[in-house]
């Protein structure tokens, strides 16, 4: 019987999250967005799928020392390093080894903290139930997965989804810091507390660091971008009330301001 009702709660539970999921991630009401406003110039879609590489403008990069070109074929020598790296003992746990999608013109990279079991299996990032809500809320600040770019600080996921070591953390440090070196984002947006301290070597709760722009340096000497912590989608889909999500909001509206893009606006037709 209690097996039973432990069933029910579980499908219920379920059905709940996956509800949440297939609505609008934005936090209405209190003059927050819904007015969708025109996309942003359409990109440079680089999928580190090496087929997948698509074309579609060639804006960004153009102006600076590195053109287009060099980004996409540096970013392609990346991924077959990546790929082949034996560094720590995760190289050879992995299925895959997870290097980053998105565009090589992104003007925000978001970085998660590791690759969890659907990652591994199809070598993307952010494809499982956190993924999905991490799609809602890019969406919701009315930019698509492809126009941003998405990874993680390590590249292989740890077995059992275990907290990465230090170590490990270590040894794919450099990876991480050369695709920002190659994107050149603007803005960066650390998902959780892992990606947030590691990012910025520092050790303090998400809920401390979360809600203001730090300075991130690539490398000594490097120019700093500008990086937001918030909260992971996985810590959001443990506790998805309007407080945590709110606060998710507030730190996306943050960064569409830092960019100059539209912040979706009061709904006139809200109540
Ligand atoms: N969680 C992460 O931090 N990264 C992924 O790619 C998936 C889940």
């Amino acid at each position: 019987m209690d097996q039973e009702i432990d069933i029910v709660k579980s499908i219920r539970q379920h059905l709940e999250i996956d509800s949440f999921l297939t609505g609008d991630f934005a936090v209405r009401g209190e003059g927050l967005v819904v007015e969708y406003m025109p996309q942003v110039p359409e990109q440079e879609a680089v999928s580190e799928n090496l087929e997948q590489v698509q074309i579609k403008d060639t804006q960004k990069n153009s102006d600076t020392h590195m053109t287009k070109k060099d980004a996409i074929t540096q970013l392609k020598e990346l991924s077959s390093e990546i790929e082949k790296c034996r560094d720590c003992e995760l190289g050879s746990s992995r299925v895959n080894a997870v290097v980053g999608e998105g565009s090589v013109s992104a003007r925000i990279v978001f970085v998660g903290e590791a690759p969890g079991a659907n990652e591994d299996k199809t070598g993307k990032p952010f494809v499982g139930r956190s993924g999905k809500l991490l799609t809602k809320i890019i969406e919701a600040m009315n930019l698509s997965r492809e126009e941003v770019y998405i990874c993680n600080t390590i590249k292989c996921r740890p077995p059992e989804n275990r907290d990465p070591k230090p170590a490990e953390k270590q040894a794919c440090r450099h990876f991480l810091a050369k695709q920002l070196e190659i994107i050149k984002p603007e803005v960066i947006v650390a998902l959780g507390s892992h990606a947030a301290k590691s990012l910025l070597e520092v050790d303090k709760p998400i809920g401390q660091l979360r809600g203001k722009f730090h300075d991130f340096y690539a490398q000594q000497g490097a120019e700093p971008i500008k990086l937001m912590p918030t909260y992971h989608p996985s810590y959001l889909l443990r506790n998805y009330n309007y407080n945590s999500r709110k606060r998710v909001w507030e730190d996306m509206q943050a960064v569409l301001n830092e960019l100059n893009l539209p912040v979706p606006t009061k709904n006139p037709t809200e109540k």
